[in-house]
């Protein structure tokens, strides 16, 4: 199917973007029971699931699960919007060239966790989010989009954050709408945007 099952772990606001934009969206998919993203899901009549990793003796065990009823929804794209799990290198083969995830940071500057904190605390004076393929290095897999924004004086780590947030809430959906769309071709493991859209692919807020 033309669709997308959206992976979350949190509060969904990239998943709330994703489905705003008009995206199709068959499922999903929450390691955390009560997270936010499952009632924005829920309210649009979405199919929503829980499958709660601390439930599994190991990760593979966990992913078995994960995957399979992400297949049930046989999507053509797997979305990371705040998906807080490491996925081993198995589960990514299973969804290699369809599996997106948005992290945000201007990588490959800061991966990992407290990119906002490090940012800050590195003196960078633009910062940003970034869509990019999902491959077995955490947070190095081919980079389809970026938007930077400025770090002002006197920002904190929520400031800063809020103003990337609403940078990934634009180009997060505008990534995936090029994926379902058939625009983005990995070649090399470099990623190109087909058509007219790729001279939007990098922008800058400020
Ligand atoms: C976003 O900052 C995203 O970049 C990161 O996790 C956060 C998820 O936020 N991967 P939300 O759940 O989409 O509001």
């Amino acid at each position: 199917m033309n669709s997308a099952v959206v992976l979350i772990s949190g509060r969904g606001s990239n998943l709330q973007a994703i489905l705003e934009a008009g995206i199709p969206v068959s499922a999903v998919i929450s390691n955390v029971a009560g997270a936010g993203g499952l009632a924005i899901a829920a309210k649009r009549g979405i199919p929503t699931l829980v499958v709660r990793h601390g439930d599994f003796a190991s990760r593979e065990a966990f992913e078995a699960i994960l995957a399979a009823e992400i297949d049930r929804f046989a999507p053509r794209l797997v979305v990371l919007a705040g998906f807080m799990r490491v996925l081993t290198p198995g589960f990514v083969q299973r969804y290699a060239g369809r599996l997106l995830n948005i992290h945000p940071s201007l990588l490959p500057a800061f991966p990992g966790l407290q990119t906002h904190r490090r940012a800050l605390a590195g003196g960078v004076k633009r910062h940003g989010c970034t869509v990019h393929f999902v491959t077995a290095d955490l947070d190095q897999g081919p980079i389809v989009a970026q938007a930077a924004v400025p770090v002002l004086p006197g920002d904190s780590e929520e400031s800063l954050a809020a103003r990337v947030l609403q940078q990934e809430h634009v180009l997060f959906p505008r990534a995936v709408r090029w994926f379902l769309d058939g625009k983005l071709v990995i070649e090399k493991g470099l990623v190109r945007v087909k058509g007219d859209d790729a001279q939007l692919l990098n922008f800058d807020s400020a």
